[in-house]
């Protein structure tokens, strides 16, 4: 019998429960394989130095966080999604910090190389407001490059409408730098926006389904 295939979701947003977080899951449980869900706000994670310390081991010679575990799961998984919020348009730091790390992971071997992966990202400014930048789509380029530089095989991405923050703040209806008016509007209020759920948004949903679908058809090809 062949090795049980598993798939690693990795979320940067740091939110509870966050939209991003929901489809990430919904994506991990369409694979129908083993998956593991990070959060990595429950990690210590810090950006890569360019020291180069790992070209020899592949290996990361900082061992204050969690940068070699994280990597560690990463390699040993057969599938890698991750999902990304976009404060200031574009991947959060977190997320990014922890593609940094896996650098280790390319000398020499590529480690990464060949693996399917997939990208899922939350951004609160809608695709159709081209007055403001495109933040899903430069969070879903930061990860699908990162795949493609690693030689990964990116098979598609989710795409959801989240939050912006002045939706909860308490001060969303009068503040000057409100971000509601900024992407909806002068008009806009807390409750004229509402509140943007995952679940809600069927293109995305029907998007974090055939995502998982798709890592899984391709694992199967692979096996
Ligand atoms: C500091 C900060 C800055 C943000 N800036 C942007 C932004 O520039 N563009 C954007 O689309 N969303 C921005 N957001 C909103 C997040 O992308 C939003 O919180 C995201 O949709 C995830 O929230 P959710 O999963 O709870 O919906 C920002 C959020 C924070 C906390």
């Amino acid at each position: 019998m062949g090795k049980t295939m598993k798939v690693l979701g990795v979320s940067g947003s740091p939110i509870n429960n966050s939209n991003t977080d929901r489809a990430l899951k919904v994506a991990l449980e369409a694979t129908g394989l083993e998956t593991e869900f990070i959060k990595l706000v429950e990690y210590n994670i810090t950006p890569c130095r360019a020291c180069i310390g790992c070209v020899e081991t592949n290996r990361c010679v900082n061992t204050h966080d969690d940068g070699i575990l994280l990597a560690e799961k990463a390699k040993a998984a057969d599938a890698l999604i991750v999902a990304c919020y976009t404060p200031y348009s574009s991947i959060d730091s977190l997320t990014k910090a922890f593609i940094e790390r896996l650098y280790q992971l390319r000398h020499k071997h590529g480690f990464m190389a060949g693996k399917p992966g997939g990208a899922i990202v939350a951004c609160a400014i809608p695709a159709s407001n081209k007055a403001l930048p495109p933040a899903c789509e430069m969070g879903t380029n930061a990860i699908m490059y990162y795949m493609l530089e690693e030689g990964m095989n990116f098979v598609g991405s989710v795409k959801i409408l989240g939050n912006v923050p002045c939706i909860k703040c308490g001060y969303g209806n009068e503040c000057r730098t409100s971000g509601l008016r900024m992407i909806y509007g002068n008009e806009a209020t807390v409750q004229s926006v509402g509140i943007n759920k995952f679940e809600e948004q069927q293109d995305a949903l029907d998007a974090a389904r055939a995502l998982g679908k798709k890592i899984a058809g391709t694992l199967k090809k692979k096996a």
